[in-house]
């Protein structure tokens, strides 16, 4: 796609987007994570620069993506840091994508030193819940502490015996209570796959909208059309 191409459609706007995992330490050397790549947060963030906003990505993990043009990066380790730096930049912000992929726990206690075999060995990992920061957002949105902030989440469903994909992905729409909820279907075995669809696009106001398979830019680029009218 050629630069001329790309709508100015976001100039004047802010918008913060997550991306990548986050890592929770056990001890100095080790830590809980995910694969998280980073690739969708990136290829978002670079889209709405692109597209004329200011944008800061908050980065967790990632493969090792290079920073996108013109675009503010920030890093983080784990999700409490992830959320403090979201909660900080979400204030007056247009958009906050939630693209990271979130701990949604972490070890109760962190060893100061590396945990060594022989005495006083764990055999097991107590964990407690991390804060959903997407909640967070939102129920700050509720209560008046963060105004006129269009609030993007992300799901990734396989379906189960219990439902399919959307039908998760629905509840996990009015779960959350963001505004958009960008659905990715992963995995094997799902009981109404469809083809050529990896995902879906679902609007608070009901609204559902296929995503067909494509490029991680391409999906950002869907992304940020259905963003466009939920912004004040
Ligand atoms: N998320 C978040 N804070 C967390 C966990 C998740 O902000 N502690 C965000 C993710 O960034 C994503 C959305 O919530 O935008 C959905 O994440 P997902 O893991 O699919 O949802 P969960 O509520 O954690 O449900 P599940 O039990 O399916 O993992
Ligand atoms: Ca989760």
């Amino acid at each position: 796609e050629r630069d001329d191409a790309i709508p100015r459609d976001l100039e004047g706007r802010r918008v913060v987007v997550s991306a990548g995992g986050t890592r929770e330490p056990l001890d100095p050397v080790r830590f809980l994570g995910n694969r998280s790549s980073g690739k969708q947060g990136f290829a978002l963030a670079r889209l709405a620069a692109q597209r004329g906003a200011r944008v800061t990505l908050i980065a967790g993990n990632t493969i090792g993506l290079d920073a996108p043009a013109s675009v503010e990066l920030v890093h983080v380790t784990t999700a409490e840091q992830l959320r403090v730096a979201v909660d900080k930049h979400a204030t007056g912000a247009d958009a906050v994508i939630m693209a990271a992929a979130v701990a949604d726990f972490r070890p109760v206690n962190v060893a100061a030193a590396k945990i060594k075999k022989g005495a006083g060995e764990p055999n097991s990992i107590e964990l407690t819940k991390t804060e959903d920061i997407l909640a967070g957002l939102v129920q700050a949105r509720r209560d008046g502490r963060l105004t006129g902030t269009a609030i993007v989440g992300f799901a990734a469903e396989t379906g189960d015996e219990h439902g399919d994909v959307l039908t998760y992905a629905r509840a996990k729409l009015k779960r959350k209570g963001c505004d958009l909820l960008v659905v990715n279907a992963v995995g094997e075995g799902k009981a109404f796959e469809v083809d050529h669809n990896d995902g879906w696009l679902l609007g608070a106001d009901g609204t559902e909208q296929a995503l067909d398979h494509g490029s991680k830019a391409l999906l950002a680029s869907r992304v940020l059309d259905a963003l466009g009218p939920l912004l004040r």
